[in-house]
């Protein structure tokens, strides 16, 4: 009791000097502008003086810690605080904005409204109608936001643009649909028949869309307007049937359909089939939110078990893992040089591979529940024969299906496991038509790690090809020459290691012992001193550092999973799902379980455990 008791008094004496050694910091470095009688930009010091103000003042530290970050406090011109100096003041305000936000326990945090978005909108359309058309394409891109995501809340605004594109398109996906014998019988429930007036016919036919289509139940008011479409049609002379596809399009229109606006358990059967399917509820999800069963821990186990099974999740693995690892620029921004590279030009079936297969490798190890760390260093991969020559191996394929993608065990020594073993990831952080150990260590920082660098200064000389110099040099020489200047090695000795370690890999991934006539270094040394060389070696680093890729990749699955960036509250939730995790043997599916029974996902108010 007592060894607890000076431990806490300890504890807090030591934020105690810490607070004053970042308050030193602010004097030294801010109080020129910012102290005194002078309060610059309508910031003085005196609004972040005490302890209690990282509570009270909430938006004055997080403005001093983005200026600083970002190297723009204080301005240029005057002494400046070292990079260290000016991260340790950055990690120092995080770690304690966060210990205040999280100490109010949990919470659910905002739930912004949202439209579908384009991937989305296509496939609810298709499961409406059951149809087979990619709908969506005719709609407008849809931006990035909050954790990077184009599923964010902050960026699904409707344009007007939006809502011509929206008319064109319903009318589309409904003419398709009358000539499909698939969807007709789907749609067509009732007929006008001996005793069946035209008005119950159609009524009947919508009580069976538009709950699916608004993904809730559906108010009797709020089927009159829909029943005046109908009977309209038929008074201008429409038949029967083109009646009814005319006044089903209108709900392709409506805002209950393009807006998530359902509540309660519903919103919880949309938000769980929108993040792992990608698309509206099934019939189950529907009635255990009629039931109000779906918001119970152990239903929602057995769902998420179910669900990720499912063929549909392959929507899921695919939207988050290409834009998380950024491999959906492969066939755009990120295109390998077709001079340098033709057989991956030339090849669609590689391309395709290559592709796909980080998408598969993340959706076998969600279904087979294996350690989430497989995304680092595996004994596994996904194979196919293209891969399989591509990446120079042997894999042991299905004789009988040498082409499908499959989960293989890779050959002992063969230095591909993990995402950063696949070609895709190692091409689209290179240049097309080169390796980049500075793309290759900013990626590893920011995507995998969760740790960014700062943005580069503007004005850099870009690397000289190396061609014009005496003699020829290698990326890598031409990269120490800059690394000589102690202003770029501020940032460089921190991003280029983790890229050079990866120089056995060209630019589309494939292994190489040379480069430019010489033998690969791809010996590295972190700023701590610490060496390390190649791949493998490169792997255990990362695995030391799980901590921060456990934390880096809740944070992406929950933003993606809720739609929406991230609060300061909201790393309480994240903190929690990460313990549960490493709790569970780091397991993949726990992982998206622990998402699901969060409460910001579930939407519960009150204080989770
Ligand atoms: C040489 C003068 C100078 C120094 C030193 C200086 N600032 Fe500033 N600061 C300014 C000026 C000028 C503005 C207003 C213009 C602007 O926002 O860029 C400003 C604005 C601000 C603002 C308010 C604007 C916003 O982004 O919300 C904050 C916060 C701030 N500075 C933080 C700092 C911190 C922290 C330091 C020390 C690490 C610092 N400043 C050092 C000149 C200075
Ligand atoms: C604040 C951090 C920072 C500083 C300081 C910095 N850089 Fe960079 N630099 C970066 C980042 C981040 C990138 C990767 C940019 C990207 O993602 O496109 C980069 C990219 C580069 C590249 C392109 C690498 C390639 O493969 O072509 C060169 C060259 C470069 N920096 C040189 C320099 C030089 C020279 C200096 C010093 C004058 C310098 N940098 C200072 C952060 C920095």
């Amino acid at each position: 009791m007592r060894f607890w008791f000076a431990l806490l008094i300890l504890a807090g004496s030591m934020g105690a000097q810490e607070f004053e050694r970042q308050q030193a910091f602010l004097k030294t470095y801010c109080a020129g502008c910012h102290g005194g009688k002078a309060a610059t930009g309508g910031f003085h010091l005196d609004k972040v003086k005490e302890p209690s103000t990282l509570a009270s003042n909430t938006h004055s530290w997080i403005r001093s810690k983005i200026r600083v970050e970002n190297g723009e406090m204080p301005p240029k011109g005057v002494p400046a605080p070292s990079l260290d100096a000016r991260e340790a003041f950055a990690k120092w305000v995080d770690t304690e904005l966060k210990r205040e936000a999280c100490s109010g326990g949990i919470t659910v945090g905002p739930r912004p409204l949202r439209r579908l978005n384009r991937d989305e909108y296509t496939a609810t359309v298709q499961d409406l109608l059951d149809i087979h058309l990619e709908i969506g394409a005719r709609l407008p891109a849809d931006g990035a936001g909050g954790e990077g995501f184009d599923n964010a809340a902050e960026t699904l605004f409707l344009s007007p643009l939006h809502s011509e594109k929206y008319l064109e398109t319903a009318k589309l996906a409904m003419e398709f649909a009358a000539k499909e014998y698939k969807s007709r019988t789907r749609i067509l429930v009732a007929k006008p028949e001996p005793g069946v007036t035209p008005d119950q016919a159609a009524r009947k036919i919508l009580a069976k869309f538009l709950p699916r289509a608004y993904r809730r139940p559906v108010a009797e008011m709020e089927y009159a307007p829909y029943l005046e479409l109908f009977q309209a049609a038929r008074k201008r002379g429409e038949e029967f049937e083109p009646a009814i596809f005319f006044m089903l399009r209108a709900a392709l229109v409506s805002p209950h359909f393009l807006f998530r606006m359902e509540t309660g358990d519903f919103a919880l059967a949309s938000r769980l089939s929108y993040f792992l399917w990608g698309s509206l509820p099934d019939e189950l999800l529907f009635d255990l939110a009629r039931d109000k069963k779906l918001n119970r821990p152990e239903v929602l186990r057995v769902l998420v078990g179910r669900m990720l099974r499912n063929d549909r999740s392959q929507n899921f693995a695919q939207r988050f893992i290409e834009q998380w690892l950024h491999t959906r620029d492969l066939g755009g921004d990120r295109m390998p040089d077709a001079k340098l590279f033709p057989t991956y030009a030339k090849d669609e079936d590689l391309r395709g591979d290559i592709r796909l297969q980080p998408v598969y490798f993340f959706r076998e190890m969600l279904m087979r529940g294996v350690s989430i760390l497989n995304l680092l260093d595996s004994k596994y991969t996904i194979g196919t024969s293209h891969l399989e020559k591509h990446m120079g191996i042997k894999l042991p394929l299905d004789p009988g299906r040498r082409t499908q993608p499959q989960w293989v065990e890779l050959p002992e020594g063969s230095k591909r496991g993990g995402v950063l073993g696949m070609p895709a990831v190692l091409a689209v952080s290179s240049y097309p038509y080169r390796t980049s150990p500075v793309l290759r260590g900013a990626f590893i920082l920011d995507a995998i790690l969760g740790t960014p660098p700062p943005p580069p200064p503007p004005n850099v000389p870009p690397l000289e090809d190396g061609k014009t110099a005496a003699a020829p040099k290698s990326v890598r020489e031409r990269l120490t020459l800059h690394r000589a200047d102690p202003t770029c090695a501020s940032c460089h000795s921190r991003i280029d290691p983790m890229g050079f370690a990866l120089e056995n890999y060209d630019a589309i991934g494939r292994w190489r012992d040379k480069d430019g006539g010489k033998l690969i270094d791809n010996t590295a040394e972190m700023i701590d001193g610490r060496k390390f060389a190649g791949p493998q070696e490169l792997r255990t680093v990362l695995l030391e550092k799980k901590d921060l890729f456990l934390r880096n990749l809740a944070s992406k699955l929950l933003g993606y999973a809720l739609g929406r960036g991230l609060t300061l509250k909201d790393s309480c939730t994240v903190d929690a799902i990460v313990a549960e995790v490493k709790e569970n043997d780091d397991s993949a599916s726990k992982l998206i379980e622990a998402i699901v029974l969060s409460a910001p996902f579930r939407g519960e108010s009150e204080v989770a455990k």
